[in-house]
């Protein structure tokens, strides 16, 4: 008898039919079925309002999975697959339909997890009507997608529903930046290298930039983003949760809370931006019509189902500054934005120069030296350091190098896990180390409003720049006026 390596648990994905679900969580979960993650017992229930049996649900996994999945469907794992996948007929608006979901789970005590796929706003009734029908016992589980509210007060009024049905060890906040390879091999690089540990402040380090680019506009989701924009959609989440674990200090060990304390010390220590302020610590952008690729894309305004008129970002350029001893004098540039360049997402590390230059004659500045990791989509990390150029003369010839580690070359046989894969197993396992704390949320919406707030009041307009270039040109201004400038990407 083969025994199972990981417990059998149910799963229930509410909106099951939607695009998060059909692009990354089923080609996940079939992902973890190849790789033995999924226990025979295991049961993954979609839920919706559709009038479908097992066989409907899994006619559109399968076409999911053909659609999104960047590899062959294999039918020796599809088999396996298929066989856990169950429907249930919900409208959530109406509680007693969950007595149908009771109805589903075969076994007691059995571990549930509740995804919600959902907008925010149907959090609060799936958590009701799953509690109605004691399915929030100490065994159950909740997922959450971003964004959880769009303001401090928003967050709070959906956290305190959930929170009034689950304690917060049984809930999962997704930020699926968390579960990015190189995000997690932070932590590795900055606590397992002295050479870093012990350089990584103020002392030696000058200033740290960190860009998430995307060339993609806004993909359908007019609507959805003109209500958010670049600052809620990415900056209050991946961005922040970036820099807190690039600025925290070393935890007391790996478990979830001791981790999480040290990040929502980095979250309430931002310093404010505020109206006085903000002009010199913010640029807005918004995408005018350009070329990427060589091909000419629409500006934001005249994307599908646009309002002409709208004022939304879809880029932002902040300078911050973190109030505490290590972190002092520090800036922390960001960069986010749509329609730009290239995807890529990066940070970088400057050290302070060396305090005097003894090789002028070869080189009058000495560059700083930097380390760049390098997040997606080329995973891996490089190091910037001046060199001896070899040569019979004995004057020095110097060269900046850059000693460079790609995952691609380093773990050649090693497939890097997507994201999702990741987080949904850790919930699965019930790790939390990965899944962001209510005082996060919460630390990091009191910041943001601060900043909405202020740019409201003073009428502060995103600047144009054409699509396939690096924003507005103040953002590079920005940087250039405290001597510095962005890393090549
Ligand atoms: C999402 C944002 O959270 O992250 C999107 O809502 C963005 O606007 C996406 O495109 C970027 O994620 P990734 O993993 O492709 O960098």
């Amino acid at each position: 008898m083969v025994t199972e390596k990981y417990l059998a648990y149910d799963l229930v994905i509410f909106g099951t039919k939607g695009d998060l679900a059909r692009r990354k969580l089923l080609p996940s979960l079939y992902k973890l079925e190849k790789t033995k993650k999924l226990n025979k017992h295991t049961k993954i229930i979609g839920v919706g309002r559709a009038n479908w049996n097992k066989e409907n649900y899994s006619e559109m996994v399968h076409e999911a999975l053909e659609k999104f999945m960047n590899e062959p469907i294999k039918t020796k794992f599809w088999n396996k697959f298929r066989k856990k996948l169950y429907f249930c007929n919900i409208d959530v608006n109406y509680i007693d339909h969950f007595s149908k979901l009771k109805k589903m789970f075969d076994q007691k005590n059995k571990t549930i997890i509740n995804y919600l796929a959902m907008p925010p706003n149907t959090f609060g009734m799936i958590c009701k009507g799953l509690a109605m029908y004691n399915l929030n016992n100490i065994s159950s589980r909740i997922v959450m997608e971003k964004p959880i509210g769009d303001s401090l007060k928003s967050s709070q009024y959906i956290n305190d529903k959930v929170g009034k049905y689950f304690k917060e060890s049984q809930i999962f906040r997704i930020d699926h930046y968390l579960g990015k390879e190189t995000i997690l091999n932070l932590l590795a690089i900055r606590f397992s290298n002295s050479l870093f540990i012990h350089n990584w402040s103020n002392k030696n380090i000058d200033h740290i930039q960190i860009t998430v680019s995307e060339n993609i506009g806004i993909e359908g989701r007019w609507g959805y983003f003109d209500k958010s924009g670049q600052i809620r959609d990415m900056v209050q989440n991946h961005l922040l949760q970036i820099l807190s674990i690039v600025a925290m200090s070393v935890p007391l060990d790996l478990s979830a809370d001791s981790i999480r304390d040290e990040k929502v010390k980095i979250l309430k220590s931002l310093k404010p931006i505020n109206q006085k302020n903000i002009k010199r610590k913010i640029i807005l952008g918004q995408y005018s019509e350009g070329y990427i690729n060589n091909k000419l894309v629409p500006s934001y305004l005249k994307e599908f189902n646009a309002n002409i008129k709208s004022n939304t970002e879809t880029f932002v350029c902040m300078k911050i500054n973190i109030n505490n001893w290590r972190w002092a004098g520090v800036p922390f540039y960001l960069r986010t934005g749509k329609r730009l360049p290239i995807k890529n997402s990066e940070i970088a590390i400057y050290f302070k120069n060396t305090p005097t230059n003894l090789f002028k004659n070869s080189l009058k500045n000495i560059p700083q030296n930097k380390l760049v990791i390098k997040l997606q989509p080329d995973e891996g990390l490089y190091i910037n350091i001046i060199n001896k150029v070899p040569d019979i003369d004995s004057t020095y010839k110097l060269k900046e190098i850059k000693l460079s580690a790609k995952y691609s070359k380093l773990f050649k046989k090693k497939t890097i896990p997507d994201a999702y894969e990741r987080l949904l197993f850790d919930s699965m396992i019930g790790k939390q180390a990965l899944f962001v704390r209510k005082d996060e949320v919460e630390a990091s919406w009191k910041w943001i409003d601060n900043i909405i707030n202020a740019y409201k009041k003073i009428k502060l307009k995103p600047e144009l720049y054409p699509a396939g270039t690096w924003g507005p040109q103040s953002s590079i201004e920005l940087l250039k006026k405290d001597g510095r400038s962005w890393n090549i990407c």
